[in-house]
């Protein structure tokens, strides 16, 4: 099998190689190395070129790439594929698939690969309304497919032809080299054209016959409104599939969840989701309105809503938000609970600990039950180095308590509020550090009687 994947996809209009844009959490090739894994892989070679590097690190690592070096056409790319599939025999079929089909599906793979005894091969096409970009398939009078134009290249009326190349093919692997090896750039783009096979192996008597694939399925993304497309169709197929697991949306519509998060079914999801890369949620967590969550676990029974999540560990029961910011390294043992304008980083908050509001907790290790004041910091940076703040079970930190890093303040103890804690606090105890409060008696009666004899005097 080849997958052509070594086009920079100009119409794209972005500095990423095109097959490596990300789709509802997957990029475009690894899409279509999914719907391909049906056949077998330790034949399967990609094509790379245009950001050849970044491509290669989507791919899995049994899979062989091609280089090439210059993008001279699919006509070329294939040829580049072809030399580098180890052992090929002249019967065995070759599928060749392009990189910019995401909605590819295995079925559609199965089928297209499924060459009858004799037959020389397959190519899929589909039918467009609208068939402009897409090369369009050229028939005989009984029928037989001839020909692949592309719509560059078409005449008047060809251009009103609508059916279209999928750029899917399985060819044996004699005729395919055959036919490869007698393409020309003779064309409007200068360029080697696959689609050139399909007429030179009909003109030697040997038809491909047409597989018919879904619009869907045979969509390329070739420009940034088409992958938008794509998302929508990939997002509302991969909240379908969890929906019917028994995931409860309110509306799935504005729900964004990439192909690779788990999602237990009985969780509750809210508009304005985004779950991306390897987050999980648990059976019966309550996820939204509004939250951002990446590479993060949300366990079952928790409750987070307006809230960003980045690497961390919310544990079973645990509620976040609204407007908590968990950054990595944060981890919620079960029942902690994360309120109103808290920011975490590279912190564990033991069972059922607490910072209800305003609170910043970095390089942190909070005991069981401990309660966090509004305001209260570890002040964990000294301009140079971080450094960790350990605070023991039950402990209670005053409101606007500054903890200065390295510290570490006792179970049980106490701090007062508005206290800069430089030094540890032992077990059990209470740490104050503030200046006295000093009254000065009568002093605002006679501040206004000041004021107003000023005033008399203008
Ligand atoms: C191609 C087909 C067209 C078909 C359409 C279906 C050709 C000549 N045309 O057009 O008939 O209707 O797909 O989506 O094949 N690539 C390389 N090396 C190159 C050029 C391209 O690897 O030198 C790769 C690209 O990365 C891409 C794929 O081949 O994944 C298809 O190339 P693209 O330029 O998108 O072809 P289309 O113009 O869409
Ligand atoms: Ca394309």
């Amino acid at each position: 099998m080849v997958i052509l994947a070594a086009g920079q996809g100009k119409r794209m209009m972005s500095h990423l190689p095109k097959v490596a844009h990300p789709v509802a959490g997957r990029a475009m090739v690894q899409w279509v190395l999914r719907a391909a894994s049906i056949l077998d892989s330790a034949t399967t070679v990609v094509v790379v070129g245009h950001g050849a590097d970044h491509v290669r690190d989507l791919l899995p690592g049994d899979v062989l790439t091609a280089l090439q070096i210059e993008q001279l056409g699919t006509g070329h790319a294939a040829t580049v594929g072809f030399d580098a599939i180890p052992m090929v025999a002249d019967d065995d079929t070759v599928v060749i698939l392009y990189g910019d089909t995401p909605h590819l599906t295995a079925r559609l793979v199965a089928d297209l690969a499924d060459l009858r005894s004799g037959e020389v091969g397959r190519l899929v096409t589909t039918r467009f309304d609208d068939p402009a970009g897409y090369g369009r398939v050229l028939r005989d009078s009984d029928g037989r497919v001839v020909g692949v134009v592309e719509d560059r290249d078409c005449t008047d009326e060809q251009r009103s032809i609508t059916e279209v190349n999928a750029g899917l093919y399985a060819v044996r692997a004699g005729r395919l080299k055959h036919a490869l090896s007698n393409l020309s750039d003779n064309n409007h783009q200068s360029e080697y054209y696959l689609t050139d096979i399909v007429g030179i192996l009909s003109g030697e008597g040997d038809t491909l016959s047409a597989v018919e694939g879904s619009q869907e399925e045979v969509s390329g993304i070739n420009s940034q409104d088409q992958l938008s497309v794509a998302q929508r169709h990939l997002r509302s197929g991969i909240n379908q599939k969890l929906m019917e697991s028994g995931v409860w949306m309110l509306d799935p519509d504005r729900t964004y969840i990439e192909d690779t998060v788990v999602v237990e079914p009985g969780a509750h999801i809210f508009p304005g989701v985004h779950l991306m890369g390897t987050t999980t949620v648990g059976s019966g967590a309550r996820v939204g309105p509004d939250v951002y969550a990446v590479d993060s676990s949300i366990a079952s029974g928790a409750t987070v809503w307006y809230s960003v999540l980045r690497q961390a560990v919310v544990g079973e029961d645990c509620e976040v938000g609204p407007f908590a910011s968990l950054r990595p390294g944060t981890v919620l043992e079960k029942g902690a609970k994360l309120g109103t304008f808290v920011e975490t980083k590279n912190t564990t908050m033991g069972e059922k600990a607490k910072a209800n509001h305003l609170a910043y907790l970095g390089d942190a290790t909070v005991g069981a039950r401990t309660n966090i004041g509004a305001g209260a910091i570890t002040v964990n940076y000294d301009g140079h180095d971080k450094h960790h703040t350990e605070i023991g079970d039950d402990v209670f930190i005053g409101s606007d308590t500054m903890l200065v890093a390295p510290v570490t303040v006792g179970n049980g103890a106490m701090t007062g509020a508005g206290s800069v804690i430089t030094k540890n606090v032992s077990a059990g105890s209470l740490a104050v550090e503030r200046s006295e409060q000093v009254e000065i008696p009568g002093y605002s009666e006679r501040r206004k009687a000041r004021r107003a004899a000023l005033n008399t005097e203008d």
